[in-house]
């Protein structure tokens, strides 16, 4: 589309992984009152992806308000004979506006593959969730120099027909700084996000500019300002730091008085 606007609205999410009960609500409450109060000016989207077992419970916590609630992962069908598979439209019953798919560990854990990742993105769209898609190279892969390739091969494979901004977020997550305190260099970073962007652009023209790509693996409250003010990087996908408020906020505030 001519003249559709560039600009992107940060989006911060924080994904639990395996982590969370039902007493992890006031985690939720604190970041939801930090949105309506202290931060209320940050002009950034933010999103918490708790275990399933609590999406419902923490959906009721939040709405209405600026904090909304995503999923870790999702099955490609509806419904059916899937014992303990869970459907995006479930999740969206239970209160999800989004989803996270392809992560890196579900990828290993569970063998997913990219066609996988792409049936589940399209069950995402299908249902009317957000799907955020997970991509990223592994050390080897790194070392040998494949990164780009990698990257651009999982993307391409992972993405469903008819990406837009509205329902497709990309998070470019390296596997080896998952949980390990390693980052890749800024310029690193900006190299990879800006390829991601134009295959975004190859794949869904001038969509593909407004498709958000965010960062992930070890963000944390002292170097989120430096990693989301790289070109083309729209914002984080945290692990173990959005486990606390107070450290999921820290990076939130990256993007204050942007
Ligand atoms: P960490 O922030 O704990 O490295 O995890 C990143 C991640 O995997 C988010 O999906």
């Amino acid at each position: 589309m001519a003249g559709q606007k560039q600009e992107r609205r940060p989006l911060v999410a924080g994904n639990w992984k395996m982590n969370g009960l039902k007493g992890s609500l006031s985690e939720i409450t604190a970041i939801r009152d930090a949105l309506s109060g202290p931060l209320a000016a940050v002009a950034a989207d933010v999103l918490i992806a708790p275990p399933a077992t609590v999406i419902a419970s923490f959906a009721a916590a939040v709405a209405g308000t600026r904090l909304a609630l995503g999923a870790q992962d999702c099955h490609a069908k509806p419904l059916g004979a899937h014992t303990g598979d869970i459907s995006a439209e479930m999740l969206k019953d239970a209160g999800a506006s989004a989803v996270i798919v392809g992560h890196s560990e579900r990828r290993a854990d569970h063998g997913e593959t990219s066609a996988e990742v792409r049936a589940k993105a399209a069950a995402a769209h299908r249902a009317g969730l957000v799907a955020i898609v997970c991509i990223g190279e592994t050390q080897g892969e790194r070392a040998a120099g494949a990164t780009l390739s990698v990257v651009s091969r999982q993307l391409k494979a992972s993405l469903p027909k008819e990406i837009n901004g509205a329902n497709t977020v990309i998070a470019y997550e390296p596997v080896w700084a998952i949980g390990t305190g390693l980052i890749p260099t800024a310029s690193d970073v900006e190299a990879v996000h800006a390829a991601i962007r134009q295959d975004l652009k190859d794949i869904a023209g001038a969509e593909g500019s407004s498709i958000r790509i965010l960062y992930g693996g070890s963000v944390k409250p002292d170097n989120a300002a430096t990693l989301l003010s790289v070109a083309n990087v729209d914002g984080a996908l945290v692990g173990g730091a959005s486990l606390k408020a107070s450290d999921f906020l820290a990076i939130v505030r990256a993007y204050e008085g942007k």
